[in-house]
């Protein structure tokens, strides 16, 4: 059996029971399948065969080291943020001319260290930062490939927070001026201009917007090869959404049908940036239960995992499945599922209709593979959970749960 399912009376992963999984390792346990992981990058991999393209997997969506060597060893790109996730990306084996660069706020050291390594494609979001980067590029006497990020101004019907190309965002350039920045920036050293760039949002369920990004970035990159840029690359950036409520997941063909017809016969290579797509449905989060109670009618389930170990729903109000991992047949009621972390937005699921659990009974936060453990912290002192990837009936540790010495270890 791939991915999560039954086995018998009880859950599992790629044949791992998760009760198993939970005595062996302990909770909070974010569990990862290998051949869920696998699945969603060969989708990826068939719906753009048909034209050059790269596929690379943004990082920040979840960099445990195990997935992102089995990426790199699948073909993947990589997709960085940070000098953290370029260190992360080269240790797993990404070549480092399959990585680009993205993000606002790159420091001298990190675009120093870039160039160092010999990343492939600096994603600049702004002409200072072009600049910036052919100063630091001619002091090493290095040239950088540059694509600019640019801001098409296109509502991708997300959450606010995770809408990125709208015209208020801090990321890119506006789009009417990419052209501008462009031509200015040719003639400067150390750097050489390779492509443009978009990316407008995470969690887009409606493609629409996608493929108005698409004609966009086009038409601007044909405008550009019109005036003799020697452009390599459109990077149409990540964002294709999954079904948190279990239905049909993410569908690398129908991105592939809302993009390609608009870049039919640009000869150039489409990069593409996704992250909760290809790992959000491969990972779940097991979590025991402490205490059932009920204040003024309203049932608290409390668990040993918290919005320190799972942030979503208490940072955008994210909806994840909740289900037993041994169902008893008890009957279903509405609860909240609550951590044990001081706020009154530590939760995992509110008002939801499960079968009421008992004390010390297991239960599965579904598609927790993106964004999940990437943005757990230690708030409350709770030292950040295990992760394990499943395979083939075998359960293997890739990141051991952390200590109070963990904790403490950097403070002088
Ligand atoms: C520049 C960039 N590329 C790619 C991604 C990955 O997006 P997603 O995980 O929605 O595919 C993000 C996410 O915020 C991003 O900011």
């Amino acid at each position: 059996m791939k991915g999560f399912g039954p086995v018998g009376s009880e859950l599992a992963c790629d044949g791992v029971l998760l009760r198993e999984a939970a005595e062996r390792f302990g909770t909070p346990l974010f569990v990862y399948s290998r051949s869920a992981i696998e699945e969603a990058w060969r989708a990826y991999e068939a719906a753009f065969a048909p034209v050059p393209h790269r596929i690379c997997y943004a990082v920040k969506a979840n960099g445990n080291g195990a997935i992102l060597k089995l990426l790199a060893e699948l073909g993947a790109g990589a997709d960085i943020v940070s000098g953290g996730e370029m260190l992360a990306a080269l240790r797993a084996g990404f070549p480092p001319q399959r990585i680009v660069f993205a993000g606002v706020g790159k420091t001298d050291e990190e675009l120093a260290l870039g160039l160092e390594r010999g990343i492939g494609e600096f994603n600049a979001e702004s002409e200072q930062e072009i600049r910036r980067l052919s100063r630091v590029a001619v002091t090493r006497g290095t040239v950088a490939r540059v694509s600019l990020r640019v801001n098409p101004d296109i509502d991708p019907q997300t959450h606010p927070y995770i809408s990125t190309g709208l015209r208020e965002a801090k990321f890119g350039v506006p789009i009417g001026i990419a052209g501008d920045i462009l031509r200015r920036s040719r003639s400067l050293a150390g750097v050489q201009v390779v492509g443009v760039q978009c990316h407008l949002g995470s969690q887009i369920t409606d493609l629409a917007p996608l493929a108005t990004g698409a004609r966009d970035l086009a038409g601007l990159s044909r405008e550009l090869l019109d005036e003799g840029f020697p452009l390599e690359t459109i990077d149409l950036g990540g964002g294709l959404g999954v079904d948190y409520e279990g239905g049909a997941g993410a569908d690398p063909a129908a991105l592939a049908e809302h993009i390609l017809p608009a870049i039919d016969g640009l000869p150039l290579t489409l990069v593409l940036e996704p992250g909760r797509s290809l790992v959000a449905e491969a990972g779940a989060l097991l979590t025991r239960v402490l205490y059932v109670k009920e204040n003024q009618g309203r049932r608290f389930v409390i668990v040993d995992a918290g919005m320190n170990d799972l942030l979503r729903p208490a940072l955008y109000g994210a909806h994840h499945r909740v289900e037993p991992v041994q169902p008893r047949g008890a009957p279903r009621v509405e609860v909240d599922v609550v951590g044990p972390v001081c706020e009154t937005g530590d939760f995992l699921a509110r008002g939801r209709e499960i079968e009421l659990p008992e004390p010390g009974d297991l239960l599965l936060v579904r598609d927790t593979g993106a964004y999940g453990f990437a943005m757990s912290s230690r708030y409350n002192m709770r030292p950040r959970a295990a992760e394990v990837m499943a395979e083939a009936g075998v359960a293997r540790l890739i990141r051991r749960r952390e200590t109070f010495e963990d904790l403490i270890d950097t403070e002088v």
